[in-house]
Protein backbone atom coordinates (compact mmCIF):
# COMPACT_ATOMS: atom_id res chain seq x y z
CA UNK A 1 0.00 0.00 0.00
CA UNK A 2 0.80 3.59 -0.66
CA UNK A 3 0.20 6.54 0.42
CA UNK A 4 0.85 9.93 -1.31
CA UNK A 5 0.28 12.65 1.13
CA UNK A 6 -0.11 16.58 0.93
CA UNK A 7 0.12 16.95 -2.91
CA UNK A 8 -2.05 19.44 -5.27
CA UNK A 9 -3.82 16.88 -7.04
CA UNK A 10 -4.50 18.10 -10.65
CA UNK A 11 -6.85 15.45 -13.02
CA UNK A 12 -7.83 17.36 -15.95
CA UNK A 13 -10.74 14.25 -16.71
CA UNK A 14 -12.67 15.60 -13.57
CA UNK A 15 -11.07 19.44 -13.41
CA UNK A 16 -10.00 18.55 -9.73
CA UNK A 17 -7.33 20.85 -8.40
CA UNK A 18 -7.44 20.68 -4.94
CA UNK A 19 -4.75 19.08 -1.83
CA UNK A 20 -5.98 15.40 -1.54
CA UNK A 21 -4.09 11.92 -0.20
CA UNK A 22 -4.46 8.86 -2.27
CA UNK A 23 -4.15 5.42 -1.38
CA UNK A 24 -2.60 2.79 -3.67
CA UNK A 25 -3.51 -0.85 -2.74
CA UNK A 26 -1.25 -3.65 -3.32
CA UNK A 27 -2.72 -4.69 -6.77
CA UNK A 28 -1.82 -1.30 -8.07
CA UNK A 29 -5.38 0.17 -7.85
CA UNK A 30 -6.47 3.38 -6.43
CA UNK A 31 -8.60 2.91 -3.37
CA UNK A 32 -8.90 6.08 -1.88
CA UNK A 33 -8.86 9.82 -2.68
CA UNK A 34 -8.88 11.66 0.79
CA UNK A 35 -8.90 14.82 2.44
CA UNK A 36 -5.85 15.97 3.87
CA UNK A 37 -5.62 14.79 7.63
CA UNK A 38 -8.29 12.14 6.72
CA UNK A 39 -5.66 9.25 6.44
CA UNK A 40 -3.33 7.92 9.20
CA UNK A 41 0.31 7.60 7.53
CA UNK A 42 1.25 5.02 9.92
CA UNK A 43 -1.12 3.07 8.39
CA UNK A 44 0.61 2.47 5.15
CA UNK A 45 4.36 0.83 4.46
CA UNK A 46 5.02 3.44 2.04
CA UNK A 47 4.47 7.14 2.14
CA UNK A 48 5.37 9.78 -0.51
CA UNK A 49 5.16 12.94 0.86
CA UNK A 50 4.21 15.33 -2.08
CA UNK A 51 4.25 18.60 -0.13
CA UNK A 52 4.75 21.90 -2.42
CA UNK A 53 4.05 19.31 -5.49
CA UNK A 54 1.84 18.17 -7.77
CA UNK A 55 0.13 14.89 -8.27
CA UNK A 56 -1.60 14.35 -11.87
CA UNK A 57 -2.15 10.93 -13.86
CA UNK A 58 0.94 9.70 -15.55
CA UNK A 59 1.41 10.96 -18.55
CA UNK A 60 0.67 9.34 -22.25
CA UNK A 61 2.49 9.70 -25.20
CA UNK A 62 1.23 8.37 -28.56
CA UNK A 63 4.36 8.47 -30.21
CA UNK A 64 7.61 7.30 -29.54
CA UNK A 65 10.25 5.28 -30.78
CA UNK A 66 11.53 2.57 -29.13
CA UNK A 67 13.95 1.02 -32.13
CA UNK A 68 12.96 -2.44 -31.16
CA UNK A 69 13.84 -5.11 -33.18
CA UNK A 70 16.00 -4.25 -35.95
CA UNK A 71 17.84 -0.99 -34.06
CA UNK A 72 18.81 -1.05 -30.54
CA UNK A 73 22.09 0.14 -30.41
CA UNK A 74 19.60 3.53 -30.27
CA UNK A 75 17.41 2.45 -28.24
CA UNK A 76 15.15 -0.80 -26.89
CA UNK A 77 11.79 -1.61 -25.27
CA UNK A 78 13.38 -1.84 -22.28
CA UNK A 79 15.97 1.82 -22.03
CA UNK A 80 13.17 3.48 -23.88
CA UNK A 81 10.49 2.19 -20.82
CA UNK A 82 12.97 3.62 -18.34
CA UNK A 83 13.39 6.79 -20.54
CA UNK A 84 10.06 6.93 -20.68
CA UNK A 85 9.27 6.32 -16.20
CA UNK A 86 11.80 9.02 -16.22
CA UNK A 87 9.78 11.75 -18.03
CA UNK A 88 6.28 10.78 -16.17
CA UNK A 89 5.26 8.27 -18.30
CA UNK A 90 3.44 5.48 -17.92
CA UNK A 91 1.38 4.98 -21.45
CA UNK A 92 3.94 4.84 -24.04
CA UNK A 93 2.49 3.83 -27.54
CA UNK A 94 5.56 2.54 -29.86
CA UNK A 95 6.04 3.62 -33.72
CA UNK A 96 6.03 1.16 -36.25
CA UNK A 97 9.29 2.59 -38.47
CA UNK A 98 11.16 -0.59 -37.14
CA UNK A 99 13.88 -2.91 -38.85
CA UNK A 100 11.57 -5.11 -40.37
CA UNK A 101 8.61 -2.37 -39.37
CA UNK A 102 5.82 -3.97 -37.61
CA UNK A 103 3.53 -4.90 -40.97
CA UNK A 104 2.84 -8.84 -39.44
CA UNK A 105 1.18 -10.28 -36.56
CA UNK A 106 3.80 -12.84 -35.95
CA UNK A 107 6.25 -9.36 -35.28
CA UNK A 108 3.58 -7.30 -33.22
CA UNK A 109 2.52 -10.61 -30.80
CA UNK A 110 6.70 -10.76 -30.36
CA UNK A 111 7.11 -7.59 -29.25
CA UNK A 112 3.74 -7.27 -27.32
CA UNK A 113 4.87 -10.21 -25.61
CA UNK A 114 8.13 -9.04 -24.18
CA UNK A 115 6.25 -5.08 -23.79
CA UNK A 116 4.04 -7.17 -21.27
CA UNK A 117 6.86 -7.42 -18.97
CA UNK A 118 7.91 -3.88 -18.63
CA UNK A 119 7.49 -1.32 -15.86
CA UNK A 120 5.51 0.90 -17.63
CA UNK A 121 1.97 0.05 -19.94
CA UNK A 122 4.29 -0.08 -23.40
CA UNK A 123 1.97 -0.83 -26.92
CA UNK A 124 2.86 -0.99 -30.23
CA UNK A 125 1.24 -0.04 -33.27
CA UNK A 126 1.40 -1.79 -36.69
CA UNK A 127 2.51 -0.04 -40.46
CA UNK A 128 -0.54 1.23 -42.55
CA UNK A 129 1.03 0.02 -45.51
CA UNK A 130 3.15 -3.39 -45.86
CA UNK A 131 6.52 -2.65 -45.93
CA UNK A 132 5.57 1.44 -45.38
CA UNK A 133 5.97 1.11 -48.96
CA UNK A 134 2.34 2.91 -49.23
CA UNK A 135 1.68 0.38 -52.18
CA UNK A 136 -0.34 -2.08 -50.24
CA UNK A 137 -2.62 -2.22 -47.25
CA UNK A 138 -1.29 -4.17 -44.13
CA UNK A 139 -3.80 -6.80 -43.14
CA UNK A 140 -5.10 -4.35 -40.26
CA UNK A 141 -7.84 -6.87 -39.25
CA UNK A 142 -5.82 -9.35 -38.47
CA UNK A 143 -3.56 -7.63 -36.90
CA UNK A 144 -6.33 -5.49 -34.82
CA UNK A 145 -7.69 -8.97 -33.72
CA UNK A 146 -4.01 -9.62 -32.17
CA UNK A 147 -4.41 -6.75 -30.55
CA UNK A 148 -2.96 -4.08 -32.41
CA UNK A 149 -4.76 -0.49 -31.07
CA UNK A 150 -3.60 1.99 -33.72
CA UNK A 151 -1.88 2.11 -37.18
CA UNK A 152 0.52 4.49 -38.72
CA UNK A 153 3.56 4.37 -41.18
CA UNK A 154 5.26 7.32 -39.09
CA UNK A 155 8.45 8.61 -40.31
CA UNK A 156 7.23 7.53 -43.98
CA UNK A 157 4.27 9.86 -45.26
CA UNK A 158 1.62 7.64 -47.48
CA UNK A 159 1.19 9.72 -50.84
CA UNK A 160 -1.39 7.17 -52.60
CA UNK A 161 -4.33 9.20 -52.04
CA UNK A 162 -6.64 6.25 -52.88
CA UNK A 163 -4.64 4.03 -50.34
CA UNK A 164 -5.46 6.68 -47.85
CA UNK A 165 -8.80 6.56 -48.59
CA UNK A 166 -9.29 2.81 -48.23
CA UNK A 167 -6.77 2.57 -44.60
CA UNK A 168 -9.25 5.66 -43.03
CA UNK A 169 -12.14 3.49 -43.71
CA UNK A 170 -10.50 0.68 -42.44
CA UNK A 171 -9.49 2.57 -39.64
CA UNK A 172 -12.94 3.87 -39.53
CA UNK A 173 -14.74 0.52 -39.55
CA UNK A 174 -12.46 -0.95 -36.46
CA UNK A 175 -12.54 2.56 -34.43
CA UNK A 176 -8.86 2.53 -34.12
CA UNK A 177 -6.92 5.72 -34.61
CA UNK A 178 -4.65 6.41 -38.07
CA UNK A 179 -1.63 8.31 -36.91
CA UNK A 180 -0.30 10.16 -40.18
CA UNK A 181 3.11 11.69 -40.67
CA UNK A 182 2.12 14.44 -43.42
CA UNK A 183 5.00 15.54 -45.27
CA UNK A 184 4.75 15.18 -49.15
CA UNK A 185 7.71 13.98 -50.85
CA UNK A 186 7.41 15.72 -53.87
CA UNK A 187 7.31 18.52 -52.25
CA UNK A 188 10.04 17.99 -50.25
CA UNK A 189 13.56 19.74 -51.35
CA UNK A 190 15.79 18.11 -48.48
CA UNK A 191 14.91 16.94 -45.11
CA UNK A 192 14.65 18.06 -41.91
CA UNK A 193 15.74 21.87 -41.91
CA UNK A 194 12.81 24.52 -42.66
CA UNK A 195 12.78 25.76 -46.04
CA UNK A 196 13.83 29.24 -45.12
CA UNK A 197 16.48 31.75 -43.98
CA UNK A 198 18.60 28.99 -41.84
CA UNK A 199 18.55 26.50 -44.86
CA UNK A 200 19.75 29.57 -47.15
CA UNK A 201 22.63 30.47 -44.90
CA UNK A 202 23.14 26.48 -44.82
CA UNK A 203 23.14 26.26 -48.04
CA UNK A 204 20.38 23.70 -47.95
CA UNK A 205 17.31 23.06 -49.90
CA UNK A 206 15.16 22.98 -46.82
CA UNK A 207 11.34 21.29 -46.20
CA UNK A 208 8.84 23.80 -46.68
CA UNK A 209 5.62 24.40 -44.67
CA UNK A 210 3.50 23.63 -47.90
CA UNK A 211 4.70 19.69 -47.82
CA UNK A 212 3.25 19.34 -44.85
CA UNK A 213 -0.14 21.10 -45.00
CA UNK A 214 -1.37 20.60 -48.62
CA UNK A 215 -1.24 17.03 -47.39
CA UNK A 216 -3.22 17.31 -44.22
CA UNK A 217 -5.45 19.46 -46.30
CA UNK A 218 -6.02 16.22 -48.78
CA UNK A 219 -6.71 14.13 -45.70
CA UNK A 220 -9.04 16.50 -43.52
CA UNK A 221 -11.37 16.07 -47.04
CA UNK A 222 -11.19 12.90 -47.18
CA UNK A 223 -11.69 12.13 -43.94
CA UNK A 224 -14.66 14.14 -44.31
CA UNK A 225 -17.04 11.46 -45.61
CA UNK A 226 -15.59 9.00 -43.41
CA UNK A 227 -15.06 10.10 -40.21
CA UNK A 228 -11.99 8.15 -38.79
CA UNK A 229 -9.96 9.05 -35.31
CA UNK A 230 -7.25 10.85 -37.78
CA UNK A 231 -4.00 11.50 -35.81
CA UNK A 232 -2.42 14.24 -37.32
CA UNK A 233 1.45 13.87 -35.99
CA UNK A 234 3.95 16.25 -35.03
CA UNK A 235 2.30 19.38 -36.61
CA UNK A 236 5.01 22.22 -37.14
CA UNK A 237 3.14 24.94 -39.16
CA UNK A 238 0.68 27.51 -38.55
CA UNK A 239 -1.33 26.61 -41.92
CA UNK A 240 -1.79 23.34 -40.60
CA UNK A 241 -3.27 25.02 -37.19
CA UNK A 242 -5.26 26.83 -39.48
CA UNK A 243 -7.01 24.08 -40.75
CA UNK A 244 -7.45 21.82 -38.13
CA UNK A 245 -9.31 24.39 -36.42
CA UNK A 246 -11.60 25.00 -39.40
CA UNK A 247 -12.06 21.19 -40.28
CA UNK A 248 -13.13 20.80 -36.45
CA UNK A 249 -15.40 23.78 -36.67
CA UNK A 250 -16.79 21.72 -39.57
CA UNK A 251 -17.40 18.41 -37.89
CA UNK A 252 -15.08 16.48 -39.68
CA UNK A 253 -13.00 13.98 -36.97
CA UNK A 254 -9.68 15.06 -36.61
CA UNK A 255 -7.09 14.62 -33.43
CA UNK A 256 -3.88 17.24 -33.46
CA UNK A 257 -0.67 16.05 -31.61
CA UNK A 258 2.14 18.65 -31.22
CA UNK A 259 5.82 17.99 -29.79
CA UNK A 260 7.18 19.83 -27.11
CA UNK A 261 10.26 20.72 -29.13
CA UNK A 262 7.64 22.49 -32.07
CA UNK A 263 6.52 24.35 -29.24
CA UNK A 264 10.25 24.88 -27.34
CA UNK A 265 12.19 26.14 -30.26
CA UNK A 266 12.34 27.80 -33.79
CA UNK A 267 14.50 26.91 -37.13
CA UNK A 268 17.58 29.12 -35.24
CA UNK A 269 18.12 26.00 -32.97
CA UNK A 270 19.55 24.53 -35.69
CA UNK A 271 22.57 27.04 -36.28
CA UNK A 272 23.27 26.37 -32.69
CA UNK A 273 23.20 22.69 -31.94
CA UNK A 274 23.40 21.32 -35.86
CA UNK A 275 22.13 17.78 -36.72
CA UNK A 276 20.79 17.62 -32.90
CA UNK A 277 18.02 19.79 -34.30
CA UNK A 278 17.13 18.36 -37.65
CA UNK A 279 14.24 16.62 -37.04
CA UNK A 280 10.98 15.73 -39.54
CA UNK A 281 9.00 18.12 -40.16
CA UNK A 282 11.61 20.35 -38.80
CA UNK A 283 11.28 23.20 -36.66
CA UNK A 284 10.34 26.16 -37.80
CA UNK A 285 9.50 29.85 -37.55
CA UNK A 286 8.60 31.91 -34.44
CA UNK A 287 5.02 32.65 -36.19
CA UNK A 288 4.46 29.04 -36.22
CA UNK A 289 5.88 28.06 -32.61
CA UNK A 290 3.48 30.98 -31.50
CA UNK A 291 0.42 29.42 -33.76
CA UNK A 292 1.39 25.86 -32.24
CA UNK A 293 1.46 27.51 -28.69
CA UNK A 294 -2.38 29.01 -28.99
CA UNK A 295 -3.37 25.58 -31.04
CA UNK A 296 -2.52 24.33 -27.73
CA UNK A 297 -4.20 26.66 -25.38
CA UNK A 298 -6.75 26.93 -27.13
CA UNK A 299 -7.89 23.06 -27.70
CA UNK A 300 -7.13 22.90 -31.63
CA UNK A 301 -4.49 20.98 -31.08
CA UNK A 302 -5.52 17.81 -28.73
CA UNK A 303 -2.44 15.88 -27.55
CA UNK A 304 1.35 16.61 -26.68
CA UNK A 305 3.89 13.81 -28.13
CA UNK A 306 7.13 13.54 -27.51
CA UNK A 307 8.27 11.94 -30.66
CA UNK A 308 11.18 10.52 -29.35
CA UNK A 309 13.65 9.65 -32.21
CA UNK A 310 17.05 8.55 -30.44
CA UNK A 311 19.99 8.01 -33.24
CA UNK A 312 23.74 7.09 -32.52
CA UNK A 313 26.36 9.59 -31.55
CA UNK A 314 28.09 8.90 -35.44
CA UNK A 315 24.72 9.32 -36.66
CA UNK A 316 24.54 12.82 -35.52
CA UNK A 317 27.63 13.52 -36.09
CA UNK A 318 27.47 12.65 -40.11
CA UNK A 319 26.21 16.63 -40.23
CA UNK A 320 23.19 18.94 -40.87
CA UNK A 321 22.81 17.24 -44.44
CA UNK A 322 24.00 13.95 -44.19
CA UNK A 323 22.09 12.75 -40.16
CA UNK A 324 19.00 10.89 -39.70
CA UNK A 325 16.11 12.85 -38.36
CA UNK A 326 14.82 13.04 -34.86
CA UNK A 327 15.37 13.71 -31.35
CA UNK A 328 14.91 12.02 -27.93
CA UNK A 329 12.22 14.23 -25.97
CA UNK A 330 10.67 11.95 -23.31
CA UNK A 331 13.25 12.90 -20.25
CA UNK A 332 12.66 16.69 -21.19
CA UNK A 333 9.26 16.81 -22.62
CA UNK A 334 7.72 17.78 -18.83
CA UNK A 335 10.29 20.78 -18.34
CA UNK A 336 10.48 22.14 -22.09
CA UNK A 337 6.22 21.98 -21.72
CA UNK A 338 6.44 23.87 -17.99
CA UNK A 339 9.29 26.47 -19.16
CA UNK A 340 7.94 27.51 -22.69
CA UNK A 341 4.16 26.27 -22.44
CA UNK A 342 2.88 27.29 -19.06
CA UNK A 343 5.66 29.96 -17.65
CA UNK A 344 6.18 31.71 -20.65
CA UNK A 345 3.32 31.93 -23.22
CA UNK A 346 1.01 31.18 -20.06
CA UNK A 347 -1.11 27.83 -20.83
CA UNK A 348 -2.99 26.57 -17.99
CA UNK A 349 -0.73 23.64 -16.56
CA UNK A 350 -4.17 21.73 -16.50
CA UNK A 351 -4.69 22.15 -20.59
CA UNK A 352 -1.15 20.55 -20.72
CA UNK A 353 -1.96 18.01 -18.42
CA UNK A 354 -5.01 18.29 -20.39
CA UNK A 355 -3.27 16.89 -24.06
CA UNK A 356 -0.85 14.26 -21.52
CA UNK A 357 -3.16 12.34 -20.28
CA UNK A 358 -6.71 12.00 -20.66
CA UNK A 359 -6.80 13.31 -24.14
CA UNK A 360 -4.27 11.04 -25.72
CA UNK A 361 -6.23 7.77 -23.25
CA UNK A 362 -9.14 8.50 -24.52
CA UNK A 363 -8.17 8.43 -28.66
CA UNK A 364 -6.86 5.25 -27.61
CA UNK A 365 -9.79 3.74 -25.50
CA UNK A 366 -6.93 3.33 -22.83
CA UNK A 367 -8.26 2.98 -18.92
CA UNK A 368 -5.10 5.86 -18.54
CA UNK A 369 -4.98 9.26 -18.04
CA UNK A 370 -7.38 9.72 -14.83
CA UNK A 371 -7.14 9.19 -11.22
CA UNK A 372 -10.15 7.70 -9.76
CA UNK A 373 -11.20 4.86 -7.11
CA UNK A 374 -10.56 1.46 -8.75
CA UNK A 375 -8.34 2.63 -11.56
CA UNK A 376 -4.78 2.52 -12.33
CA UNK A 377 -2.31 3.43 -9.57
CA UNK A 378 -0.53 5.51 -12.45
CA UNK A 379 0.78 9.32 -10.96
CA UNK A 380 3.14 10.80 -12.11
CA UNK A 381 4.52 13.61 -9.14
CA UNK A 382 6.68 16.86 -10.36
CA UNK A 383 7.92 20.11 -8.85
CA UNK A 384 6.69 23.04 -10.85
CA UNK A 385 9.02 25.40 -9.88
CA UNK A 386 12.35 23.28 -9.72
CA UNK A 387 14.94 24.60 -11.98
CA UNK A 388 17.55 22.41 -13.10
CA UNK A 389 19.87 22.03 -15.60
CA UNK A 390 19.81 19.21 -18.75
CA UNK A 391 22.75 17.12 -18.90
CA UNK A 392 24.09 14.62 -21.25
CA UNK A 393 23.50 11.56 -18.80
CA UNK A 394 19.97 10.57 -20.39
CA UNK A 395 18.33 7.28 -18.86
CA UNK A 396 17.68 6.99 -22.55
CA UNK A 397 20.52 4.48 -24.85
CA UNK A 398 20.96 7.88 -26.89
CA UNK A 399 21.43 11.71 -26.28
CA UNK A 400 20.57 13.24 -29.00
CA UNK A 401 18.84 16.17 -27.50
CA UNK A 402 19.60 19.92 -29.08
CA UNK A 403 18.65 21.16 -25.53
CA UNK A 404 21.70 19.94 -23.39
CA UNK A 405 22.41 22.60 -21.15
CA UNK A 406 19.53 24.57 -21.61
CA UNK A 407 17.92 25.80 -18.12
CA UNK A 408 14.37 24.43 -17.22
CA UNK A 409 11.63 24.67 -15.00
CA UNK A 410 9.58 21.77 -13.40
CA UNK A 411 10.95 18.91 -13.08
CA UNK A 412 9.62 15.30 -12.60
CA UNK A 413 10.19 13.97 -8.89
CA UNK A 414 8.58 10.60 -9.03
CA UNK A 415 6.60 8.27 -11.29
CA UNK A 416 3.90 5.42 -10.24
CA UNK A 417 2.96 3.27 -12.63
CA UNK A 418 0.23 0.10 -11.38
CA UNK A 419 1.05 1.45 -7.92
CA UNK A 420 5.39 0.61 -8.05
CA UNK A 421 7.37 3.41 -7.95
CA UNK A 422 9.51 3.35 -11.04
CA UNK A 423 11.14 6.52 -11.14
CA UNK A 424 12.34 8.92 -8.26
CA UNK A 425 14.91 11.64 -8.86
O1 LIG B 1 12.53 13.24 -37.31
C1 LIG B 1 11.89 12.19 -37.26
N1 LIG B 1 12.47 11.04 -36.89
N2 LIG B 1 10.62 12.21 -37.60
C2 LIG B 1 9.90 11.07 -37.71
O2 LIG B 1 8.74 11.15 -37.98
C3 LIG B 1 10.56 9.75 -37.55
C4 LIG B 1 11.70 9.89 -36.64
C5 LIG B 1 12.59 8.67 -36.59
O3 LIG B 1 12.07 7.55 -36.64
O4 LIG B 1 13.78 8.85 -36.43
Amino acid sequence: MILIKGGRVMDPATNLDEEKDIVIDDKGKITGIYEPEEVQRNHYETVIDAAGEIVAPGFVDVHVHFRDPGLTHKEDIVTGSAAAAAGGYTTVICMANTKPPVDDVDIYKELQAREDKLPIHVLQTANVTKGMKGEELTSMEELHLAGVKGFTDDGVPIENAGLMREALKKCKELDVPISLHEEDGKLMYSQGVNKGTVSEQLGLPGAPDEAEYTLVARDLMLNKKIGAKLNIQHISSAVTVDLIRKAKKDGIRVYGEVTPQHLSATEDLVLEQGALARVNPPLRTEKDRQALLQGLKDGVIDMIATDHAPHSKEEKERGIAKAPSGMIGLETAFGLLMTYGVKEYGIPLMTVLRALTVNPAELYKLDAGKIYVGGPGDLVIFDPNREWVVSDAFVSKSTNSPFIGRKLCGKVTKTICNGKIVFTK
